[in-house]
């Protein structure tokens, strides 16, 4: 039919889709461009989430992990308070809101029903509201007062895999753009970067055969497995163990790495797979503590570094880019362990069960 020949020669969309990464950080590169050739949002939207004392960002699933990304770009960058919320939560147990807050709906499809209830009481309330979504003239696009496309093109595999690397890279500019105006940007050159990016992302890609042999060592007959990281890669972490639970039906867990021992590390067995990210430079000597502590328990333990934080013995070492950008690129092996370990084990990776690409019920 028509979609499969939108598929060309991909066996699965979601393949597909991974592929596309690399060309959807140059999409936005090129539609966020400015005249003089910076990466910037509307003023008005700075201008009026400038106004806040606190941004509240409210999502479902993926992107309520690009929202943790979000979160620490919005904190780090822009030095604007900022909390992050399950929308089926947020929608019956809402939090302490005083002040201005800000509303930011992260949604790929911009239709899904719990986002877009807490949306309606957002706007019931009077705050003001961005959506930041893939799909132009969606519901939550429409009915809020700010929009930020994420000019990734259609998704169609249920597991979201280039809507998760756009989200973050339209939140970077945007924290970027709002800390341009209040006199303290990333001191980085995003064009430069978000380039470098996306280059380091077609090099993962072009690795994928080695990342499908990883698949079938670490991920071999196992019921369960663990990612770990601490911050930006802790959020890498959720995400990775989302994307292959959700396809592979591997019981897995995203994890601070030094939380493990506070309770998880009880799971630890003979051959449990561990995979740990490291990125970050003032945490990788503790994670790699971590991986240690599970080794030194029976974990089969994978380790996913940056160059420069590498050393010989890692099972994957990523290009290294800039290392608040890291989760755009540290992403993509994961989504592509997950991919392998749902081909291995004979699934449909692109219609995982009992899961829909977009859920408009509550
Ligand atoms: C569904 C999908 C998930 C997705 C979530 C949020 O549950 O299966 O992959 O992350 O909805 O979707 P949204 O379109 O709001 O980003």
């Amino acid at each position: 039919d028509a979609s499969d020949l939108e598929k060309g020669t991909y066996p699965y969309y979601m393949l597909k889709e991974i592929d596309e990464q690399p060309a959807v950080m140059r999409n936005i590169i090129q539609k966020y461009q400015n005249a003089e050739g910076r990466l910037t949002v509307p003023e008005e939207l700075t201008t009026a989430m400038l106004e806040a004392d606190r941004i509240h960002i409210v999502a479902c699933g993926t992107s309520y992990h690009s929202g943790w990304v979000g979160k620490h770009y919005l904190e780090k960058i822009a030095q604007i308070p900022t909390e992050v919320h399950v929308a089926s939560e947020f929608s019956y147990n809402p939090p302490l809101l005083k002040g201005n807050p800000f509303f930011i709906f992260l949604t790929q499809s911009g239709e899904t029903a719990d986002s877009r209830q807490v949306l309606v009481k957002v706007k019931e309330w009077g705050y003001p509201a961005l959506t930041i979504t893939n799909v132009a003239g969606s519901t939550l696009s429409r009915e809020a007062d700010y929009t930020l496309l994420l000019h990734a093109g259609p998704e169609i595999a249920v597991a979201s895999t280039k809507a998760y690397t756009a989200q973050i890279a339209v939140l970077a500019v945007l924290s970027d753009a709002l800390g341009a105006r209040m006199g303290h940007d990333m001191g980085i050159d995003m064009v430069h970067e978000l380039g470098i990016v996306a280059n380091a992302m077609e090099a993962v890609i072009d690795d994928k055969e080695r990342i499908a042999e990883l698949a079938d060592i670490y991920l071999p007959n196992t019921r369960n497995a663990f990612y770990i990281g601490r911050g930006l890669d802790y959020f890498v972490s959720m995400e990775a163990a989302l994307k292959l639970k959700e396809i592979s039906y591997i019981q897995t867990e995203g994890f601070a790495a030094g939380e493990l021992k506070h309770g998880t590390i009880a799971l630890i067995e003979e051959g449990t797979p561990v995979l740990a990210i490291i990125t970050q430079a003032d945490v990788a000597s503790h994670t790699r503590g971590n991986v240690e502590e599970v080794r030194s328990r029976g974990a089969n333990t994978c380790v996913f570094a940056m160059e420069g934080l590498a050393n010989e013995n890692d099972q994957i070492i990523l290009p290294a880019v800039h290392p608040a950008l890291a989760p755009l690129m540290t992403v993509v092996p994961t989504q592509l362990m997950a991919y392998y370990a749902t081909l291995h084990r004979g699934y449909d990776v692109d219609k995982p069960r009992n899961l829909a690409k977009s859920v408009t019920v509550e």
